[in-house]
């Protein structure tokens, strides 16, 4: 005990902790398990986040467009949200479920009115691949059926079924499958996986979903899907899609969770994205901004679904008062700086600006997106995915102070998710230098 404190008074600051990213990248080899990969080939050492920006250990400001992926949505070290999780802190840090604390419930409480329609009913949990598991398990009991929906680019988890119910092959490395899930086709125009066009296609992959179903029609208890698919490339599906493809899941008394976890909190200019269909999901997962950067998820149903789970489940951190109280400021900061609408401005005003750069350089082969979820998907001449020259303009960002995200199933879709919380001015910052790195390309790399 003594030696720990004296090793404590001894700790140095973060500046003269550091480091530098060589060492980093030594130890992350000697004692990191080799799956967790970073992005570039020389990657900084982050030290310090402030709303928009991240600092690397010599000092050099990064302005951040991919928030920790979708997950800092009020920004980097948010003070509000800060304040509110220290004093949380120094007051009560843990309990578990087993006990009563206000701030779960509360959280719960505001979660029922924002979510749509029916939605009311809240389980807690830690990470965006529990709620997913929870979410379907919740479906199998309600709906008394085993089999389950998933698209074919979508991504939910890193657990064993999330895994399974994961169709993006990048992230697919299950060798040995859960079994009982069948996928359909995504709603990926720009590159239709059923070779139609759109709009004569009369949207093919709903009656494609449909054949899936006609083979085993009393056997899916629910489908999975984001909204937009987030890992995917930043699909965007035609906005008859969701519609039609909850009809048809009604009609076969399929439960339809919609897996929030990036979409939600006003990323794509509206607090959830199902809100742009107008569509009231049976379930819905949600984790990432739901705290700004603290470990927590959630899934959310109607009490009549609700009411199926009865029987003792729980997690450990899912009603820890730190998660809750990240949550509840979370949600007063949203609300307070009308983040849906920011989002939904600055969002269109990014989506004109690359289609301007669409217009003078061929390599951006579409543009897509809602609020500030926003893909720019590289392509050569031949419309193959132009995945070393995205390498190479992630790399050209980073080295010029801005952070970009990289998605879709090529590799090859420039991922734009930035803190809520940006400006203009920060839109046009990364703008300059993304049409630098795209100049630079064209000269050859
Ligand atoms: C749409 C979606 N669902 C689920 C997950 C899994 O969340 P977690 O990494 O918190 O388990 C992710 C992670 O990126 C995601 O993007």
């Amino acid at each position: 005990m003594q030696n720990n404190v004296a090793y404590i008074k001894k700790t140095p600051s973060i500046e003269t902790q550091c480091c530098g990213p060589e060492e980093i990248l030594r130890l992350k080899q000697s004692y990191l398990i080799p799956c967790v990969y970073h992005f570039y080939k020389k990657p900084m050492q982050l030290v310090r986040g402030n709303m928009q920006y991240l600092y690397d250990h010599t000092g050099k400001r990064y302005l951040d467009f991919f928030a920790g992926v979708s997950v800092a949505n009020l920004g980097h070290c948010n003070p509000e949200v800060t304040e509110r999780v220290v004093e949380q802190l120094r007051t009560l840090q843990h309990t578990t479920s087993i006990y009563l604390t206000q701030p779960v419930v509360e959280l719960a409480r505001r979660l029922a009115e924002l979510t749509p329609g029916r939605l009311q009913k809240t389980f807690f949990c830690a990470s965006g691949s529990e709620a997913n598991e929870g979410a379907v398990l919740l479906a199998q009991l309600y709906t008394k059926r085993k089999g389950l929906l998933a698209l074919s680019h979508g991504l939910h988890g890193h657990t064993k079924l999330t895994l399974g119910l994961t169709g993006l092959l990048f992230w697919k490395i299950d060798p040995y499958p859960c079994e009982g899930i069948s996928f359909i086709p995504s709603p990926y125009c720009y590159r239709c996986p059923l070779g139609v066009s759109y709009p004569s296609c009369n949207l093919e992959c709903i009656n494609e979903a449909e054949k899936v179903i006609k083979r085993n029609p009393e056997g899916y208890a629910a489908i999975i899907a984001e909204p937009i698919h987030g890992n995917g490339g930043i699909i965007v599906p035609p906005k008859e899609y969701f519609p039609r493809l909850k009809k048809l899941l009604d009609a076969y008394g399929i439960l339809f969770v919609a897996d929030e976890v990036q979409t939600g909190f006003s990323r794509t200019g509206k607090m959830f994205a199902v809100e742009h269909w107008n569509i009231e999901p049976d379930i819905m997962t949600l984790s990432k901004a739901l705290t700004n950067g603290f470990p927590g998820a959630a899934f959310i149903t109607r009490d009549e679904i609700a009411s199926t789970l009865t029987r003792p489940y729980a997690a450990t951190w899912g009603s820890n008062p730190v998660m809750a109280t990240a949550g509840l400021a979370t949600l007063d900061v949203i609300k307070t700086l009308n983040l849906e609408y920011r989002s939904e401005q600055l969002g269109a005003y990014l989506i004109d600006q690359l289609l301007l750069l669409k217009q003078k350089y061929s390599i951006i082969g579409d543009v897509r997106g809602l609020g500030l979820m926003i893909g720019a998907e590289l392509v050569n001449e031949n419309k193959s995915p132009a995945a070393d020259q995205t390498d190479f303009i992630l790399e050209y960002l980073k080295d010029h102070g801005i952070l970009v995200g990289k998605t879709g199933p090529g590799r090859n879709v420039l991922t734009f998710q930035p803190p809520l919380i940006i400006t203009k001015e920060d839109v046009q910052e990364m703008l300059e230098v993304l049409e630098g790195a795209l100049q630079a390309v064209q000269k050859g790399i």
